[in-house]
């Protein structure tokens, strides 16, 4: 599998410094809060785990899960809840946690999901922000690791038809592997 990367672009070390970095603010942030971390599947999975454990405070955490329809090689718009939370989240506050954000359309429909059913706060963490590729302005990470390049990653949450999401790094598919 890593012989199908050209490039990694954030090393495993890279990645884990950022989340001890991250952790470390949002232990701030949320000393006395006890939030509802919500992690978006299935992308957020490995930063979600790393992450979490470098928050040194009481939380909840869930999941949810979304698909969107990405017709082509641009979004849709369209998305469609498939997973729900189980808690409530009425008085909340909530952090979603999410590996990347393009368009902007699956926290837009995340968010405005939760503000309908009372949250008190709602926060975004994502590993990586591609600015280049949003189409929701109104959409902005208030916890962001790194600011990527407007190109096709994959590794550490981010797949290709579903693969390479188990990489511990995040990098570049060698251009041979699309045309399989
Ligand atoms: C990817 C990624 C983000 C979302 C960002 O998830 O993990 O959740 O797209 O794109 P957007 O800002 O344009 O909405 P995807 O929908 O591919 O599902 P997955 O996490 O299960 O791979
Ligand atoms: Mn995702
Ligand atoms: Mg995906």
């Amino acid at each position: 599998m890593n012989d199908d990367i050209q490039k990694v672009l954030y090393s495993e070390q890279k990645i884990q410094d950022t989340c001890a970095e991250l952790g470390k603010t949002l232990t701030t942030d949320y000393q006395d809060k006890q939030p509802l971390v919500i992690c978006v599947l299935k992308g957020a999975v490995p930063f979600t785990a790393d992450l979490i454990k470098r928050m040194n405070i009481y939380m909840d955490v869930d999941f949810i899960d979304v698909s969107s329809y990405k017709g082509g090689i641009s979004s849709t718009g369209e998305v469609e809840l498939v997973k729900d939370i189980d808690t409530d989240v009425s008085g909340r506050d909530v952090l979603f946690i999410d590996d990347i954000i393009d368009t902007g359309n699956t926290l837009e429909y995340l968010k405005d999901l939760l503000k309908n059913r009372g949250a008190k706060s709602i926060k975004i963490c994502t590993l990586m922000d591609k600015p280049e590729a949003r189409k929701v302005d109104a959409i902005k990470a208030d916890y962001v690791g790194f600011d990527v390049p407007n190109e096709f990653l994959v590794g550490y949450g981010l797949d290709y038809q579903g693969k390479y999401r188990n990489l511990p790094y995040v990098g570049i598919l060698k251009p041979e592997v699309y045309q399989r």
